[in-house]
């Protein structure tokens, strides 16, 4: 992770789905962007970063613990005046509960202004692979989140 790093990717993964996503994002984004897994990010980095693009499994109808753990560490006004935007990975079933929602919250409330609506991609069965597309719509939202920061 660089000192100037400009924009962060970051995400939590088990089986590799979020992270390809997350690489996806950070390659896009261009400009120095990384993606760093959540338990190897620093809060104190935070304050290098002008553009957080934050990504989780849904775990049991919410973020990943390593990633609600990340999140329960932005207090308010942590994030004024930089720009996010949040992701999950998800399986396709009726009720699947959600992620995304729940990290762009927190993210809002720690007062970051948000770049791009919540996205979500899915992943065939627990370990994936990610559905035939999901890269190449990761490729679309983040030049989205590049047009617009
Ligand atoms: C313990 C466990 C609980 C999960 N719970 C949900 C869930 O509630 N809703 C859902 O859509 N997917 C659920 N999943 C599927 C994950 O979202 C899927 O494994 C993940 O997107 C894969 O991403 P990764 O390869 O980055 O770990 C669960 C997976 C595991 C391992």
């Amino acid at each position: 992770m660089g000192a100037l790093m400009k924009s962060a990717v970051i995400y939590d993964t088990s089986f590799g789905n979020t992270k390809k996503i997350a690489e996806v994002i950070a390659r896009e984004l261009g400009d120095g962007a990384a993606a760093v897994p959540v338990s190897d990010f620093e809060i104190a980095s935070l304050d290098n970063i002008k553009l957080l693009v934050v990504g989780s499994p849904i775990i049991a109808w919410k973020p990943s613990e390593r990633m609600a753990g990340f999140l329960a560490k932005l207090t308010p006004g942590h994030l004024i005046g930089k720009k996010a935007a949040a992701f999950d990975t998800r399986v396709k079933l009726f009720i699947h509960g959600d992620a995304v929602l729940k990290i762009t919250e927190a993210l809002k409330n720690a007062g970051a202004e948000m770049a791009a609506n919540p996205e979500v991609f899915f992943v065939h069965g627990k370990q994936g692979p990610l559905y035939k597309g999901e890269i190449e719509k990761a490729v679309q939202w983040a030049r989205l989140i590049k047009s617009i920061v």
